[in-house]
């Protein structure tokens, strides 16, 4: 899809369709009125039948304009105008969306720039505007023999009133494309089944979206390298898997000093987790082909990156693996050593994304990282702590967690912390080695972070367990791109302090 600005008034504007608010008290935007006053009133007298009720989300499709210069009209609920808040505006921008994509298009003009929202300028609402047209629109057909014909428009166009800054309005179209090809992405690979998403694919995936750009290098560890170094933990969860276990790392230089301290992305990549010789139950094994999405949303925040270009140092990693059972896999009980030295009993082999998390957070302190943030399928227990809304955020650093947290809420991708107390650290207290890599029932999400934190002791680091959040199950079934949003937000964030500093005069 081409997506660019409009400045004329949507009346005058030749399009296959304008997409315009209204709110339940009938009231319109500038641009609406512009609108009805070219078409006599044709929109206030739907109104004042009662056909259109406005009430969010609903739609309202007007076949004919005569007066403007579009050929149809699709009129969207807005709710109530004093209650429009940023969750309400991104649900009614949706249901524009959906009704757009049945009716298959080849243009739009989407007039809701000029919608109030309290505290949001037209930039803030551009941007959402162009990443939830891009998500809007996905479809994956990847595996279908006879998908369903579907295309999205060929191109958006998007309100912005002469008097704003162009240049304002085409950087927040940018961003919000590439936030929301960067969820895609997520979605694709998530979607995938096990049997072609493996290891392999991740380490070319990575090469792929890196070759066309000379800011960014790729390094893939094999597992002799692996072994060569003593990354043992990381090797264990493999070893039942005729598919072979790899490390991706991605090197993104973007700052002007390239010995700035880089931020590392960590991904969780199992492949598919059947849980190993401890196996998991049958029902509902197959959505564990998902347990990549920490690695996915790792690839998807590069895909951003890559079209954005903050000014920033910036590590992507990745670890690789699939869990199966067979004579080679490990068992419950077997101690293995990790790349830091330090010993674990695997006490169930299910518990394996933080054996491979461990050993790779080693290997990133070779980077003096300013900070570190994994992103895991980590825990059940983090579904029954938070359900499907926030994804669980653990982290050694106030500062960092804080800035994770807000970078949720800004980009309606929320965290919600839990604590990382040292009383919970004894729960995984072993007989036979350094530690266990479980810690019972109580406080699951916890205990897994704990593990994870023994090895994230030289640098400011924060995990999140997206175990809740990074796909919907039922008939909905599907990767939802969470957390690319949270993650790009938090890079911009970055970016922006950093332009801010340098503009001060005090040192970048
Ligand atoms: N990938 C799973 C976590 C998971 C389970 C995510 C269900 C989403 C839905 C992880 O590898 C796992 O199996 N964790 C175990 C840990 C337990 C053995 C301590 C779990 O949560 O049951
Ligand atoms: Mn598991
Ligand atoms: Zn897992």
């Amino acid at each position: 899809m081409k997506f660019a600005l409009a400045n004329l008034s949507p009346a005058l504007t030749q399009t296959a369709c304008v997409v315009l608010p209204v709110f339940e008290d009938s009231q319109l935007t500038a641009a609406g009125e512009a609108l009805n006053k070219a078409t006599e009133s044709l929109i206030g007298q739907v109104l004042e039948r009662g056909d259109f009720k406005a009430q969010l989300g609903k739609t309202y499709l007007m076949p004919f304009a005569p007066g403007a210069e579009a050929e149809r009209l699709l009129l969207v609920g807005m709710g109530k105008e004093d209650k429009l808040t940023d969750s309400r505006f991104r649900k009614a921008a949706q249901a524009a969306y959906t009704q757009l994509a049945d009716y298959s298009l080849h243009d739009a003009l989407i007039a809701l720039t000029d919608t109030p929202i309290k505290g949001r300028d037209a930039k803030w609402k551009i941007r959402l505007l162009a990443e939830i047209a891009e998500t809007s629109f996905y479809r994956f057909n990847e595996f279908k023999s006879q998908p369903s014909p579907f295309e999205p428009p060929a191109e958006l166009s998007f309100y912005w009133p002469e008097a704003l800054e162009s240049s304002d309005g085409e950087a927040a179209l940018k961003v919000g494309q590439a936030v929301g090809q960067g969820k895609n992405l997520a979605r694709t690979l998530g979607n995938r089944p096990g049997n072609v998403c493996t290891p392999i694919h991740l380490a070319e995936t990575a090469q792929t979206l890196a070759a066309s750009d000379s800011a960014f290098c790729v390094e893939v560890l094999d597992e002799n390298q692996m072994q060569a170094l003593g990354m043992h933990s990381l090797l264990s969860v493999g070893k039942g898997s005729d598919e072979p276990p790899r490390l991706i790392i991605v090197k993104y230089q973007g700052a002007e000093d390239p010995q700035a301290a880089p931020h590392v992305l960590l991904g969780k990549g199992i492949t598919f987790d059947t849980g190993g010789i401890s196996l998991k139950p049958g029902e509902g094994m197959d959505e564990m082909k998902f347990d990549m999405c920490g690695a996915a949303s790792v690839l998807g925040a590069l895909e951003a990156v890559r079209q954005l270009k903050p000014r920033l140092n910036l590590i992507f990693m990745i670890a690789a693996a699939e869990n199966m059972p067979s004579g080679r896999a490990s068992k419950p009980g077997d101690i293995y050593t990790t790349l830091s030295g330090k010993t674990v009993e695997v006490l169930n082999t299910d518990a394996e994304g933080r054996l491979v998390l461990c050993d790779a957070l080693t290997y990133a302190e070779r980077f003096e990282p300013a900070s570190v943030i994994d992103i895991a399928t980590l825990t059940g227990a983090c579904i029954i702590a938070l359900g499907h809304q926030a994804t669980g955020l653990l982290s050694n650093d106030d500062q960092l967690a804080a800035a994770l947290l807000e970078a949720g809420i800004d980009a309606e991708d929320r965290a919600w912390q839990l604590p990382l107390w040292d009383e919970y650290q004894e729960q995984l207290d072993s007989n036979f080695a350094d530690m266990q890599n479980i810690g019972g029932r109580p406080a699951g999400t916890i205990t897994a972070a704990c593990f994870l934190s023994r090895f994230a002791d030289k640098f400011a680091w924060a995990h999140l367990d997206i175990a809740g959040t990074a796909w919907h199950s039922g008939k909905q079934k599907g990767a939802t791109g969470r957390p690319v949003g949270l993650l790009v937000q938090y890079l911009l964030d970055l970016d922006a302090q950093l332009a801010a500093k340098t503009s001060d005069g005090t040192a970048a």
